[in-house]
């Protein structure tokens, strides 16, 4: 879908849908909102009957479609609540561009135009409205044999609001909206496609194919290499499908020659292209979405592709290690102990903990390789961690405070929900296996955090962020931006962190 800023006046704008965000506010005396006033006289005071006959009074999450009957250009007038606004921020504004993005589909009204409030600096609120829109139209259907909702694509938005066209702060805020927006349309791709077809090999390929772009390069790793590489704990992963793995590393490199010397951000994404639990195999329901099981590393490579728009002065490094958890004649087996690359001998009891096996050794190989500032990973690690926080929130943990607030900082800047957990020391006797270094399951109490405990010894004392993004990495729910299936989380996140490191 193509974007533009276009000057305010939805009462004149030649398009199928016109859709102001309101507050409670706005709709509660007149004079209160000159944009609903405007719009609501040009339609004859129809409007704010219509609204008080619905009930619809701004509150987030709401929505009032109503016909504008040959008043205005517009066949269809949306009125898309943001809620009170002392809490209507930017995250509300994209979640209401994204119901006008879902509706102005539905109603099949080809263009859209988008008011924004003018309340948070133009920049912000281009940026908001265009990752709104552009998520909220997203749809994956490659797989459907009948498009019958081809018909109904929405081709063009406009981003409106008082001399938006001349500005050039809203016009940046666009282009880095429509560059994370791609990063995110991207990551959710890759998460919804099928495991038959999105094999660590075909992650790869995509990977390469689509961060194609100056700035980035795209290195990808076979099993050779990872054997003299030591990885035992991905081999051992990797060894029960007849799937090849691969180490995918991705690197963002500036342009001056400082900022290429300055110390990188290195991020870790978990790949497993189908988590079937492996010989301690899942139960048929908690394996129907295993395909997402690769999200952590979408997620990073829709993070890359994002950074290479911003272009920051220091580098970016991305490394994942990608593989099928399978079980079969090959695989790993409970009781088995691998060497990991750091040397440390892991028990395997329970080959459904296969997540931090892989991360583990490539958080070494990403540590030991791009010495960095600090080292984020971001995985769907445990169902632990949604029985903690729910599908929503992202757990957050780091070695070092000061860097798990400055990620926190960043969630909240973008409109994510991440939350600090504790790395609790008691919860290390988990860990314990009377015949090698560690195991790498243990009790069901604590079960993130032991997963987050384990992780942190192959990080070799660096600055480290863990991300278990198991619960947001997906949505059954068809609202706001999101659609059914990946999400893209941690994807805004990062890119405001990368941001917010700049200054
Ligand atoms: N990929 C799963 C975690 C997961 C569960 C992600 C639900 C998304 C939704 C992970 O590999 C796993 O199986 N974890 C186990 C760990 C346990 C065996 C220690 C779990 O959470 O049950
Ligand atoms: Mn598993
Ligand atoms: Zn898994």
């Amino acid at each position: 879908m193509d974007i533009k800023l276009a000057p305010s006046s939805l009462t004149e704008c030649k398009v199928g849908l016109v859709a102001l965000p309101v507050t409670e506010e706005d709709l509660g005396k007149k004079g209160a909102s000159p944009a609903f006033d405007a719009l609501d006289g040009a339609l004859g005071g129809v409007l704010r009957t219509i609204a008080r006959q619905e009930d619809f009074t701004g509150k987030a999450g709401t929505k009032l479609l109503v016909h504008s009957h040959g008043k205005i250009p517009a066949s269809h007038v949306l009125l898309v609540g943001l809620g009170a606004a002392e809490k209507a921020d930017l995250e509300a504004l994209r979640r209401a561009a994204g119901t006008a993005a879902k509706e102005a589909t539905r109603v099949n009204a080809g263009k859209l135009a988008f008011a924004v409030p003018g309340r948070h600096g133009t920049f912000d609120e281009a940026r908001a409205a265009t990752e709104g829109l552009q998520l909220g139209a997203y749809r994956f259907d490659k797989w459907k044999s009948k498009k019958d909702e081809e018909k109904k694509e929405l081709k063009q938005a406009f981003v409106t609001g008082a001399g938006l066209d001349k500005d050039a702060d809203a016009r940046k805020g666009l282009e880095l909206g429509l560059a994370v927006a791609e990063g995110i349309c991207f990551a959710r791709d890759l998460v919804n496609e099928p495991a038959m077809t999105m094999t660590p090999t075909q992650l790869a390929r995509a990977a390469q194919a689509k961060l194609k772009v100056p700035g980035l390069t795209v290195t990808v790793h076979d099993r050779k290499k990872i054997e003299q590489l030591k990885m035992g704990m991905f081999l051992g992963v990797a060894q029960g499908s007849r799937e090849e793995p691969k180490l995918i590393e991705v690197k963002y490199t500036p342009r001056g020659a400082r900022g290429a010397k300055a110390k990188p951000v290195a991020l870790v994404g978990k790949a497993i292209t189908f988590d079937s639990g492996g010989l301690s195999l899942k139960p048929a329901d908690a394996m129907v979405d295993m395909k997402t099981d690769m999200a952590g590393s979408a997620a990073v490579f829709g993070a890359m592709f994002a950074i290479a728009h911003l272009k920051p002065d220091f580098p970016v490094h991305a490394y994942v290690g990608s593989c099928e958890n399978m079980p079969s004649g090959s695989a790993y087996r409970p009781g088995d102990i691998l060497t990991a690359r750091n040397g440390k001998t892991v028990e395997i009891t329970n080959t459904d903990a296969e997540g931090r096996l892989v991360l583990g050794d490539v958080l070494t190989y990403a540590v030991q390789q791009s010495k960095p500032r600090v080292v984020i990973d971001l995985a769907t690690l445990t169902g632990a961690c949604i029985v903690a926080l729910g599908m929503t929130t992202v757990g957050t943990w780091s070695n070092e405070d000061e860097w798990a607030e400055k990620v926190l900082a960043a969630a909240k800047q973008a409109g994510e929900s991440f939350w600090h957990m504790p790395l609790t020391e008691e919860v290390k006797e988990n860990l314990k296996s009377p015949v090698a270094d560690m195991k790498n399951s243990g009790a069901r109490w604590g079960g993130s955090i032991s997963a987050a405990l384990f992780l942190r010894e192959f990080v070799e004392g660096n600055p480290w962020v863990h991300l278990d993004i198991a619960g947001p990495s997906t949505t059954d729910k068809e609202t706001g931006y999101q659609s059914k299936g990946g999400t893209g989380v941690g994807i805004r996140t990062l890119v405001e962190l990368v941001r917010s490191l700049e200054a």
